[in-house]
């Protein structure tokens, strides 16, 4: 099926054509003059009675909605996603069986610490939001370019962006990380310190978003027409392989043209090289979850690739530009609470928290409960639902609202028991009402040390030299050598050279009193994701 139901819908929501017929206001009423204010005389005051300028000016003042909180600046496009092969052996998700069914998709590529008007070449992490419009509703896979997270349980995470974001007195750095609040945090949550290496080094500066990974992150949950479920972990693959500036050309970009990425984005797909990306899954079986050293529920945690190989499934094809930007691309609203049967949850504590945070936000960012009637957000899927109502409503229900219903006209059936609708997995979950961390989530340095034991040494040697030049900018003493003690936990030598260049104390030897794992089974040689 190569119809693109999305692009279908998108065709009713386009603005009236400006080529047939003349300027009108809101109200369709034609206009003949916009460049004069109607005024007593040539030279008196404006009248009020002038509905075409209060209407002009009072809509322009109203043209700007906040922004997101993270990942303000962003990019997006149109496309489709294709699989390989039906996957029905692990999950009943409609869009993942048939390889002849083509999806359409929204993705939007982000930097998450600046605001809109930031350069695109940071230092930061990215993200890779994708919004598949499947025939069961839309599912939202919100990942990022690096595979773990800073932090292990969402009610860290207004901490993280409070420390993350500029000073609040002056707004100052509008860098990624050079500041003493992201240091002082990271340094008293050493949980951070797996993800730390990864935004050092050179992922966190990106030549294009078509030559990046994705992740989800977090360990899902595929299930399958029999209720079944498979433990998942998401990776997308760039075909034109993973590629990084130099932090050299990441600074020049950001300063001769700060939309390096997005117009990098925007032109190949104009010129029809459209990005394409492979999308894989580690599948680990429900009897295996407590087979790793590590806790699967843990988003700062990969699962190494020896351990389970990723398996190509599809693959998806950017190439369309968004018609408006704003309509768009800043309107998309992605959730993780977004999923379609055949996909489900697990209790890793971030996706929990995520699952609240992103309706939540998008409430107050796209004014109230109705933005999913926005174009970009729209299912393909017919949404029939009892809501009713609220700010921006642009549906004309008909008839009842509630169910259970004995006067019909307008309440719509329950889904019957064929497998159509979604039924949350059922896993029996049992223990006390606590806030206490499990002791599995406690090894905060055995895969940053993995991490920087795959490093070339050129690799190596950038990853010293970032947390040197951010590391350098802090003015905390005590936060520089508070980090170098973690580092020594990471690695000895790279602590030490770090301590070198930022004029600290190097740490004693010996202190890297954290043995990694030595089981060759941990090595990362694969997540150099050279893309071949
Ligand atoms: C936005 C990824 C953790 C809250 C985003 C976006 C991405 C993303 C890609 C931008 C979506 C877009 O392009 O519109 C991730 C990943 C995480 C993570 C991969 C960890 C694995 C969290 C956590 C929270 C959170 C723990 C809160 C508890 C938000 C909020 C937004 C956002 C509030 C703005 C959403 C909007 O305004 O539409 N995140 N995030 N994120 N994220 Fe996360």
């Amino acid at each position: 099926m190569t119809e693109d139901r999305k692009e279908r819908q998108r065709e009713k929501y386009r603005a009236a054509d400006p080529a047939e017929g003349p300027l009108t206001t809101d109200q369709g009423v034609a206009v003949d003059h916009t460049d004069d204010s109607l005024t007593v005389g040539e030279r008196g005051p404006t009248l009020m009675e002038d509905f075409h300028f209060r209407e002009k000016v009072t809509h322009f003042d109203h043209e700007r909605i906040p922004e997101r909180v993270v990942h303000a600046r962003g990019a997006g496009a149109y496309g489709y996603f294709e699989p390989y092969e039906s996957c029905a052996e692990f999950t009943r998700a409609a869009f993942l069986q048939d390889p002849s069914v083509r999806t359409p998709v929204f993705v939007r590529f982000s930097t998450v610490q600046g605001p809109r008007g930031s350069a695109d070449t940071v230092r930061d992490v990215r993200g890779f939001a994708t919004k598949f419009y499947t025939s069961e509703g839309n599912y939202d896979l919100v990942g990022n370019n690096m595979p773990v997270f800073f932090i292990q349980d969402g009610i860290k995470f207004p901490d993280f962006v409070h420390a993350l974001k500029p000073e609040p007195q002056n707004e100052i750095p509008t860098g990624a990380s050079a500041h003493d609040t992201l240091w002082d945090f990271v340094s008293l949550q050493p949980e951070t310190m797996h993800m730390m290496m990864w935004l050092m080094s050179d992922r966190a500066i990106p030549r294009s978003f078509r030559m990046m990974q994705g992740f989800g992150v977090h360990t899902f949950r595929f299930v399958d027409a029999q209720g079944h479920g498979t433990f998942v972990k998401f990776h997308w693959k760039p075909k034109l392989g993973v590629h990084s500036l130099v932090w050299d050309e990441a600074q020049e970009c950001a300063g001769r043209d700060p939309d390096f990425n997005r117009r990098d984005l925007w032109q190949a797909i104009e010129a029809g090289q459209y990005p394409e990306y492979e999308l894989g899954v580690q599948l680990v079986p429900e009897e295996d979850e407590f087979n790793f050293d590590f806790d699967l529920l843990d988003a700062t945690k990969i699962i190494p690739e020896e351990q389970v190989p990723v398996r190509p499934i599809g693959h998806m094809v950017l190439d369309r530009n968004p018609d408006n930007f704003f309509a768009e691309t800043e309107q998309v609203a992605f959730h993780t609470g977004n999923v379609v049967p055949g996909i489900d949850f697990t209790n890793d504590p971030l996706l929990q928290a995520r699952n609240f945070s992103y309706l939540d936000t998008q409430l107050i960012r796209l004014g109230g409960p109705n933005f999913s009637q926005i174009p970009v957000n729209q299912p393909v899927a017919p949404a029939r639902t009892n809501h009713r109502d609220g700010y921006h409503q642009t549906m004309i229900h008909k008839g009842t609202s509630y169910s259970p219903n004995s006067l019909g006209g307008g309440c719509p059936a329950l889904a019957g028991a064929d497998g159509y609708a979604f039924s949350h997995y059922a896993e029996r979950v049992e223990g006390h009402k606590i806030r206490k961390r499990s002791e599995s989530f406690k090894d905060f340095y055995s895969q940053a040390a993995l991490f920087w034991n795959s490093m070339t040494d050129w690799e190596r040697r950038h990853i010293v030299e970032a947390f040197q030049f951010e590391l350098g900018k802090v003015d905390a003493v005590h936060v520089r050598e508070r980090t170098v003690e973690q580092l020594a936990h990471v690695d000895y030598d790279l602590a030490s050279q770090v301590a070198q260049g930022i004029g600290v104390a190097r740490p004693e030897p010996g202190a890297n009193n954290h043995k990694p794992q030595a089981s060759p089974a941990l090595s990362l040689d694969n997540l150099h994701g050279d893309g071949s």
